[in-house]
Order: C-alpha cells, then sequence, then structure tokens
C-alpha cells in the first residue's frame, strides 16, 4: 500500500472513495461540513433520519453522491465531540480500514487528521493515522496455502491535511508512520510464526537481514562465546533444548561517536514449555509468544533504521527455547550469573529472568545512557494489569517518566508499579545469593525485583508486557506491542 499527503476542499476531489468524520448529535467535522454544504445538506439529513449516528468507528457507505468528484463517500463515525481524543482516531481508522478493504476500493482520500486532539499536531495525528492503518491492514498468512484476499485492492491512502503550510511537516510524520507500522509488522510477523520455524538461529539469521537493510551492526553470540563471558545463566536454560541459544546484538549508529547508546533488551523465548516445571498443556501453544520482547527490539531497531533516527541504538536480543530434557535445569539447582551473583532455580518456568540477567550485565559494556528491557515475564503481570497496559519498573523517576509519556503519546500505554525493597526480601534463598522466584503474591514486582539486582550501573527500566504483546482467544495472535511505545522514546529522546 502507498500513502500519500495533500491538501484541498473535499468537495473538488476526485479517486474512489472520501473518508469524512461525523460526531454524534449530528456534529460535522471541517470537511463534512464542506461536503455537507455542497451536497444540499445530504449529511445533515443522514444524521436526522438516524442512517449514521456518529458512534465511534460506525460507518455508512453512500455509493454515489452527484455533486462529488469522487465516486463514493464514506461517513465514519467519532462519538461524542467533547470525549473526542486519540483513541478515538485510532478507532476509526480501524473501522475506515475495514469498510474500505470489504467493499474492495481501490483508493481513498481520508479526512481524519484535521480534527483537534489536545496536546497533539496535524503531524503527530498523521504519524498515528499511517501507524493505525498499516496494522489495521496486517494479516498472517504466509503458512495458509491460499492467501487471504480481504484488502488485496486497496491501492492508496491518501492523507489530507488541513493548510498547505501542514503538508512538509505531515510528510516526514507520514514516513516515520509508516516505518514505525513496518516495525510492528515485522514484531507481529515473528511472533506469530510458531516455534517450530521462528528459533533461535531463525530469530538471528533475521536479525542479520535486517541490519544488512538499514546500514546497522550486527553480531551474534555463539554459545561458547557465552560460555567464555561466563554467561552460565543464560546457557543454563538453553541447555534443556536441542536449539543452540543465540545472543543477538544490532547496533544503531545514528548519534556522535561518543554519545552513549540506549540499550534495548528483548527477551527472546522461542518456545517455552516451562522447562522440568512444565507448565499446564491448556494454551500452552501460546508461549510461542514469549519471543515478543525481542520481535518488539527488532521491529525498533528496523523502524530506526528506516527512520535513519540520529541516536545511537543497541538492541540484544537472547534467545533460546526453555524445555524438560535430561539436561535441562533441575529445581533447587545453583548456577553463576555473569555478573558473579548465584541464583538458585527453584522453578524452571521463571527462565525469562535468567537469560536476562546475564544480557543486562553485557549491557555494562556499553557504558549506555539507559537500558530497558522489554520482556513477556510474568502470568503475573497479565493479572494486575490486563491487555491495557504494559507494566513498567524503573531505578529512574525521569527515565520512567519519559517512557509513560511516549506510551501515552502513541496509545502503547504503560502503568508503573514499585521496586521495593520489601519485595526484594522475597527473593531469599537459603543456599545462594538469591532465588529465581519470591512466592505467590506480586510475582511482576519480584521478577522486577530480580532484574534490578543486575542493573545497578545504570538506568534502567523493565516492560512487562506478558498482557500486551498478544491477545488470546477469537483474535489470537501478536499484537506488535511496545514497538511503538519504544520508537516514540528513541524519537523524543533524539528529538526527531
Ligand atoms: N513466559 C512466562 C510468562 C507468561 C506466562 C507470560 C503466561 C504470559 C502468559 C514466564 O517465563 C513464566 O513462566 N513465568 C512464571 C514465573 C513463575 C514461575 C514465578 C509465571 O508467570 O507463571
Ligand atoms: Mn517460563
Ligand atoms: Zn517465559
Amino acid at each position: 500500500m502507498e500513502y500519500g499527503i495533500k491538501s484541498g476542499s473535499a468537495d473538488k476531489q476526485r479517486g474512489a472513495c472520501l473518508v469524512v468524520a461525523v460526531f454524534e448529535d449530528a456534529e460535522l467535522s471541517p470537511s463534512a461540513q464542506v461536503i455537507d454544504a455542497a451536497c444540499d445538506g445530504l449529511i445533515t439529513t443522514l444524521c436526522k433520519h438516524g442512517d449514521i449516528e456518529g458512534k465511534t468507528g460506525q460507518t455508512l457507505l453512500i455509493p454515489r453522491v452527484p455533486e462529488l468528484q469522487a465516486e463514493r463517500l464514506l461517513l465514519v463515525g467519532a462519538g461524542k465531540q467533547a470525549d473526542y481524543d486519540s483513541k478515538t482516531l485510532q478507532k476509526m481508522v480501524s473501522a475506515t480500514m475495514r469498510a474500505l478493504s470489504s467493499g474492495g476500493i481501490k483508493n481513498a482520500g481520508i479526512f481524519l487528521a484535521e480534527n483537534r486532539i489536545d496536546g497533539t499536531t496535524v503531524a503527530d495525528r498523521v504519524q498515528h493515522i499511517a501507524t493505525t492503518a498499516t496494522n489495521a491492514l496486517y494479516k498472517f498468512d504466509q503458512l495458509k496455502s491460499e492467501a487471504d484476499k480481504n484488502g488485496a485492492n486497496l491501492k492508496k491512502l491518501t492523507l489530507f491535511v488541513p493548510e498547505r503550510g501542514d503538508m512538509k511537516p505531515a510528510r516526514v510524520s507520514l514516513d516515520t508512520g509508516e516505518a514505525i507500522g513496518r516495525g510492528m509488522k515485522l514484531a507481529r510477523d515473528l511472533g506469530n510464526l510458531p516455534g517450530n520455524i521462528c528459533t533461535p538461529t531463525y530469530l538471528a539469521s533475521r536479525a542479520r537481514d535486517i541490519a544488512k537493510q538499514n546500514d546497522q551492526k550486527v553480531r551474534i553470540l555463539e554459545e561458547k562465546d557465552m560460555a567464555d563471558l561466563g554467561m552460565d545463566a543464560l546457557l543454563s536454560v538453553s541447555r534443556g533444548s536441542r536449539q543452540p541459544a543465540k545472543l543477538i546484538i544490532i547496533e544503531h549508529k545514528g548519534g556522535k561517536k561518543k554519545d552513549p547508546p540506549v540499550v534495548l533488551v528483548g527477551k527472546g523465548l522461542t518456545f517455552d514449555a516451562g522447562g522440568i516445571s512444565i507448565k499446564p498443556s491448556a494454551a500452552m501453544d501460546e508461549m510461542k509468544f514469549d519471543m515478543c520482547g525481542g520481535a518488539s527490539v527488532l521491529g525498533t531497531m528496523q523502524a530506526i533504521g528506516e527512520m535513519q533516527l540520529p541516536l545511537n541504538v543497541v538492541g540484544i536480543v537472547p534467545s533460546s527455547e526453555n524445555l524438560p530434557d535430561g539436561a535441562a535445569n533441575k529445581p533447587g539447582d545453583i548456577v553463576t550469573s555473569m555478573s558473579g551473583q548465584t541464583i538458585e532455580i527453584l522453578n524452571t518456568d521463571a527462565e525469562g529472568r535468567l537469560i536476562l540477567c546475564d544480557s543486562l550485565t553485557y549491557a555494562e559494556r556499553y557504558k549506555p545512557a539507559a537500558v530497558v528491557d522489554i520482556a513477556t515475564l510474568t502470568g503475573a503481570c497479565v493479572i494486575a494489569l490486563g491487555a491495557h497496559a504494559s507494566g513498567l519498573f524503573s531505578n529512574n523517576d525521569d527515565l520512567a517518566d519519559e517512557l509513560l509519556a511516549a506510551g501515552e503519546a502513541s496509545r502503547d500505554r504503560a502503568w508503573r508499579l514499585p521496586l521495593w525493597s520489601d519485595y526484594d526480601e522475597q527473593l531469599k534463598s537459603n543456599f545462594a545469593d538469591m532465588a529465581n522466584i519470591g512466592g505467590r503474591g506480586a510475582g511482576a514486582v519480584t521478577a522486577a525485583c530480580f532484574l534490578a539486582r543486575y542493573t545497578k550501573k545504570y538506568d534502567w527500566a523493565h516492560l512487562d508486557i506478558a498482557g500486551t504483546a498478544w491477545l488470546s482467544g477469537g483474535e489470537k495472535g501478536s499484537t506488535g506491542r511496545p514497538v511503538g511505545l519504544l520508537c516514540q522514546f528513541l524519537m523524543n529522546r533524539a528529538e526527531f
């Protein structure tokens, strides 16, 4: 799909379809007013007759309007004008893409960036529309014998901006929004691929491609390299699997040579059966998504590569499987992490923190400006926050605030939880420096407290995306989160 930016009066535009917003109580968006005036009050009449109420995401396709140059008109509900926000915009764009796809429409001019949202510019809204539209068109049909043809006709989407002067910044935002959309698509594809295809070796080879396409440096550490570094916590997890672990490192050098980088570390468990502490079989297939943190790092690295973001960023993805096997970790085993701290593995299913802790120690060598890890770390986080917000933990309030703000702006939100020493004490072990689990209470917090023991040397934040990285049930599939949050965070840092 191709995108474009244009400015001009809605009643004068040609093309297969125009899309304008209608609020509840027959309040019309600026472009809907223009069309209404040109068409003898058509939209007002439709509102009066109840053909469209304006509820968020409601659509009404009008096949032919004689007074218009365009072939069709699509009205899309924008809810109550007073409540209009970026969530409404997101719902409207998704509904628009559904209507255009099912209508077999080839191209459309959409007038949705014009409606004001507090704290945003026209360009911000263009970025948001481009990302949302790209995501709305997403499908995962590469493993079906017949391609899904829905939406295949749609070739071009033109985003209209109110003033000619909006066009230049809007073009930049459009590119950014598309890059984020493609980064999310990459993360979703990797997440949706099954464990027998998406192995640590597969992830490493995809990382090579991404880096190559975007002028980034890539390095893959093999198990022998990790052994030399003393990463026994990480290697203890992969010992139970026939797939060799990989530590993927991508470096994006967009900033000044001496500027310390932001380091992103993503959990890349390509399948988590739990190991000897094996998981129940119901929904175990969803543990192919346990690499979504890693996928979000790769998606983000691709997006900032395409944007040529002027910032130094390092992406690190430790990748392994967690399976039961004669060589697998056993409850009670004690391993020594790269940091020198010893860990009693009381539950082999708490493996994410084992591969992350060594990666976080490895990150020290970059003398980072900040480190953010992203992990589908705990079922407890799903219970705490559900699918709406990622759990955020940080040893630095400014960094936490930056991530919260980036989440709000990108509609990919996070919510902060504590890292108090009261919780950290739950990790006490009688036999090692710490246990890898902290008991029944506050599982998301004790997991984060575990990681905090490996991140004392730099500003650090942890995003637990166990609830946000994928959806279950009928719409089962990867969401691409938190690529939106991460890109926005990095863009803000680069003042891009
Ligand atoms: N990958 C899981 C976390 C998870 C579980 C995410 C369910 C999404 C849905 C992680 O490796 C894990 O198994 N965590 C355990 C930790 C426990 C043993 C302390 C969990 O949450 O049950
Ligand atoms: Mn696990
Ligand atoms: Zn896991």
